[in-house]
């Protein structure tokens, strides 16, 4: 039996500019033979600020959950609203990444970095006479990253870890709001994967952002969340709302607390019972 959202947060949505809402959507991809039901009946609310993560079973819809929220793709059923305003096409208060960080190899690592300026407004119609100033902004958002130094290197000179780590510059050099991330450290090997965990956790606490993350790292979720989501089968559903009492600031060694393995097991046993249903 599918459980009620522990929080009354995921179960009554109402668009406030404080909060992201997903409410009763359904999204259907359709094929020239056949439909995809992705979401029906999801509903998900995010309040500005916090942390949440969004984990759940292969192919149950989350990736799809992440493009309705950044306007990428319109609902079938429902609305999402994202901070009061509802969307209707591409989300420009949001950045993104996603696992693969899609850097554009002809751009050096800063002029990756700064790709949104040159698209988004107002940056756009500023960015050739405010070039300095953007790309002063750039070089620091490196150096927090831990890549002072690299932004004249090109993408192919970096390693995987490094790469994501611009791909996290990208998605906020326009000061995003709201920071969606796809996967965004699953391609990396887990001791990097983990050194980038914290470089997500200091940009967060210092920038203030509100963050949908998706993954299917149970721990990455415990570890940075402050509210974990569980999804069911497809249609995806948000089935199950965990909130991580942990306190912060938290470092790795969290991990190893009796608390942080109840939470990873809970989340498990949750996820394999919505496989099987
Ligand atoms: N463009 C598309 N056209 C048709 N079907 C699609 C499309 N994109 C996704 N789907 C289908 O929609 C369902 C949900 O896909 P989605 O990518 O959202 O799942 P997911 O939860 O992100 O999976 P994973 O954990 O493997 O990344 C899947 O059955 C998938 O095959
Ligand atoms: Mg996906």
């Amino acid at each position: 039996m599918l459980h009620k959202p522990e929080s009354a947060t995921s179960s009554a949505p109402t668009a406030t500019k404080d909060s992201v809402v997903i409410d009763d959507v359904t999204l259907i991809y359709k094929g020239s033979a056949s439909e995809v039901v992705a979401l029906r009946g999801t509903s998900l609310t995010v309040r500005r600020g916090d942390f949440a993560a969004v984990v759940g079973p292969s192919g149950c819809g989350k990736s799809s959950l992440m493009r309705l929220v950044t306007g990428l793709a319109p609902p079938d059923h429902g609305t999402i609203t994202v901070f009061g305003d509802k969307v209707r096409g591409p989300v420009k208060i949001a950045g993104m990444a996603f696992q693969n960080p899609n850097l554009l190899p002809w751009r050096k690592v800063v002029d990756n970095v700064m790709l949104p300026l040159e698209i988004v407004e107002p940056h756009r119609h500023r960015f050739r006479a405010d070039k300095a100033k953007y790309r002063a902004q750039a070089d620091a958002l490196l150096k927090t990253v831990g890549l002072d130094g690299f932004g004249e290197r090109y993408p192919w000179e970096l390693s995987g870890g490094m790469q994501q780590r611009v791909s996290l510059c990208r998605a906020l050099i326009h000061e995003p709001a709201l920071l969606m991330l796809d996967e965004p450290f699953a391609a990396l090997d887990v001791f990097t994967r983990e050194e980038l965990w914290c470089v997500l956790r200091d940009l967060w606490q210092k920038l203030g952002f509100t963050v949908i993350l998706v993954t299917h790292d149970l721990r990455e979720a415990a570890f940075l969340a402050d509210r974990i989501h569980v999804m069911s089968a497809r249609p995806g559903r948000i089935v199950m709302t965990k909130t991580v009492d942990l306190p912060r600031p938290r470092d790795l060694d969290i991990c190893f607390e009796p608390q942080f393995v109840d939470i990873v097991h809970e989340l498990r046993a949750k996820i394999a019972e919505v496989r099987n249903a």
